[in-house]
């Protein structure tokens, strides 16, 4: 397995692979990587030739009072697991190569970006939508895939895709979670003991909200009221949001039907954790723009 660092480097490997007539899978993530984007290495292994890791803290997509400088970072770490894991290449760029000097051209996708982590977020999916729209262009990959524990950003990209006609396919991988339910997310590792504890709320709220759903209740208000009260029964939970969404539109929704996303957002101290469940009628398992 081979570590890059520039756009260039990375093109060639890809031309010789498409020369040998080679599919190819991106793996998009920010690096510290944990079992849930293993899972996904895994998907892209079994279902492309070579498989690209990009490892990459992108620094457009955090507000000025986020988490950039001290997003966790460990390379070695990242290399040992995707090597382990079957990738072939990681590309893990620095910003100035992502973002050269005079760098001012975006992608934006308005409202469905506007709705839950959007409104906290103001910039987040602007930032995301660029950079992943970059590394589909550099990479140019036969499929891409991304986890569903960030389902909204799944949702924008899976539109994204279809609007600009990126020729590949997105493959949604289910969340992993921790033997006790926690969801699995590179920033648990700032929560310390106490808080690690606290933060099972989100995983009991979803499991609670998920079970009212697959027996019968149809009243999402119902469904985010029994929620919230269950994550506020948690002292050092603070929520952000929970709310029964579209999962097409991200538009609120006072009737379970359809295809709906119940998606969470809690600070626990200072670390805001998502979690969501997906009450599925149809959803496809992959999108693709061609
Ligand atoms: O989900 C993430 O880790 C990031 O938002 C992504 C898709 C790698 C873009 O920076």
């Amino acid at each position: 397995m081979k570590i890059v660092h520039t756009v260039k480097e990375v093109r060639e490997t890809i031309n010789n692979w498409k020369k040998e007539g080679k599919t190819i899978g991106l793996v998009p993530t920010m690096g510290y990587l944990h079992e849930g984007h293993q899972s996904l290495i895994k998907a892209s292994v079994a279902g492309n030739d070579k498989t690209v890791v990009s490892v990459f803290v992108n620094p457009t997509q955090f507000g000025p009072n986020e988490d950039y400088a001290s997003y966790p970072r460990d390379l070695k770490k990242d290399a040992a697991l995707c090597e382990a894991t079957g990738a072939d290449l990681i590309f893990n760029p620095e910003p100035e190569e992502m973002y050269p000097d005079r760098f001012c051209s975006y992608v934006n996708i308005t409202g469905l970006s506007d709705a839950l982590c959007g409104k906290s977020r103001p910039i987040h999916f602007k930032g995301v939508c660029t950079v992943v729209s970059k590394l589909f262009n550099i990479v140019t990959p036969d499929r891409a895939y991304f986890g569903e524990k960030d389902a909204q950003q799944l949702a924008i990209i899976r539109r994204m895709v279809k609007d600009l006609n990126f020729p590949l396919e997105i493959v949604g991988c289910p969340i992993i979670r921790e033997e006790d339910g926690l969801a699995k997310s590179s920033r648990n590792t700032y929560l310390n003991t106490e808080e690690r504890k606290a933060a099972l709320i989100l995983s009991k709220s979803i499991f609670a909200g998920k079970e009212m759903v697959e027996n019968g209740e149809t009243d999402a208000n119902a469904v985010v009221a029994r929620m919230k009260e269950i994550i506020n029964s948690e002292p050092l939970a603070v929520i952000d949001y929970v709310e029964m969404v579209n999962m097409d539109t991200m538009k609120n929704i006072d009737t379970i039907e359809g295809s709906v996303l119940c998606a969470i957002a809690v600070k626990i101290g200072k670390t805001r954790l998502i979690d969501n469940f997906i009450s599925i009628e149809n959803t496809p398992a992959s999108t693709s723009g061609e």
